[in-house]
């Protein structure tokens, strides 16, 4: 018997048909790295209940109030964009095979297309419609009519370095089964982890079974750390700091959107299907820029219930060292002021370990930052 919360909408989706014939199609539809993952985590179920790319009366719900048509909670529009003459090729119930490089990873059948208000979406989704934002700024160049319909992923992306981290939602909560976890608590990052983030996922893993570190490796913003740099990162951490029979690696491939509120309602549903039954969310998660207020992600659970949502949020106040507390403690646990608390950016981290300077050990794991500023190095040459 499984402990394991059911998957979002009552079943975990398999649109993965390898042997889909498809060489009678002859129209096909170029699509982007987005799109192409939005394909493979809706094929392995990661997006579960979605079947495809949403149609136009499930994505003015889903922009409007946070919900699909049927009333399932769904907070960030899955769709596919293209251009005006993209659509009118198109036919209602043909079926196209979607390219990417000259590959062809999946079949959609054409239900409809239609003009999104791009618009409404920024404003409702990103709570901007400036273009200085990389998730709007991507809205707009997107394409402006999506296309809707029901997808057959046919071939999945090759993994490349991260092989032996990339599990689908059937795979992770095999691995949960086996490992007896009746509670295991999802952990979302686009960066490297640094203290603060370590000291959320060990408070965390004291009241569940086991920790789930799922870092997200699709498209992210130019200037955050690169996944493959990273990746290393998390391997050193953990082999060095974690308890392995606790402790389980997995990659997200999911695009970032930096939605903050709404995509962490995003994030914790795609955990939900992974298998979690609880989801980290600290300061300003997704969030990017001065966009969200920092806690803004945490409050907009409050507008569902756990029991709809089906996985419970942990959250977090704002975590650092504290010299005084000698000690990882937050705003919540330390009474001391702020020059006593090693604080740094994100961006000046990033600044930091571009120009190989090492971040303090209070701030990061002295294996993380070497493995990093190796990292960028690398990519820097290249
Ligand atoms: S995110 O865009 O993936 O959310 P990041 O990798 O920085 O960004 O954060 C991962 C998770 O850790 C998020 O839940 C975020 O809220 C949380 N977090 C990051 N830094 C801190 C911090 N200093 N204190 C508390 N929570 C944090």
């Amino acid at each position: 018997m499984s402990f394991l919360p059911k998957p979002h909408g009552g079943k975990l989706i398999n649109a993965y048909n390898p042997n889909f014939d498809y060489s009678k199609i002859e129209k096909e539809l170029e699509i982007d790295a987005i799109a192409l993952s939005d394909l493979e985590l809706i094929g392995v179920g990661v997006f579960s209940p979605l079947t495809g790319f949403l149609g136009k009366t499930d994505y003015e719900s889903v922009v409007d109030r946070m919900r699909l048509t049927d009333d399932t909670i769904w907070s960030i529009p899955v769709t596919l964009p293209v251009s005006h003459e993209t659509a009118a090729a198109l036919n209602i119930g043909e079926e196209i095979k979607l390219i990417f490089q000259n590959e062809v990873y999946g079949v959609i059948k054409v239900s409809q297309w239609y003009e999104p208000d791009l618009e409404k979406e920024a404003l409702q989704v990103y709570k901007t419609k400036e273009l200085a934002h990389p998730g709007v700024k991507r809205l707009f160049e997107r394409g402006p009519v999506y296309v809707a319909g029901d997808v057959t992923l046919v071939k999945k992306p090759e993994k490349g370095v991260f092989s032996d981290v990339w599990f689908e939602p059937k795979e992770t909560r095999a691995l949960f089964a086996e490992k007896g976890w009746r509670t295991v608590v999802g952990f979302q990052t686009r960066n490297p982890i640094h203290r603060a983030h370590e000291y959320i996922q060990k408070a965390a893993l004291e009241t569940v079974d086991g920790l789930f570190v799922n870092p997200l490796v699709g498209e992210t913003k130019s200037d955050d750390i690169p996944a493959d740099v990273r990746l290393k990162s998390y391997k050193v951490l953990l082999e060095n700091y974690y308890p392995a029979d606790r402790v389980q690696l997995g990659v997200h491939p999911a695009a970032m959107r930096y939605a903050g509120p709404r995509e962490a309602i995003f994030h914790a549903i795609a955990r939900k299907n992974y298998g979690c039954t609880h989801f980290i969310v600290g300061r300003d998660h997704a969030g990017v820029g001065n966009y969200y207020g920092s806690y803004d992600a945490q409050l907009i659970f409050h507008e569902f219930s756990i029991e709809e949502l089906g996985i419970k949020p942990l959250f977090f106040e704002h975590s650092f060292y504290c010299t005084k507390c000698e000690g990882m403690a937050s705003d919540k646990t330390c009474p001391h002021g702020k020059e006593n608390r090693v604080i740094l950016s994100g961006t000046k981290v990033r600044e930091m370990l571009r120009a190989g300077e090492l971040p303090p050990p209070t701030f990061s794991r002295k294996e993380v930052v070497e493995v990093l500023i190796e990292g960028l190095k690398q990519t820097q040459t290249v």
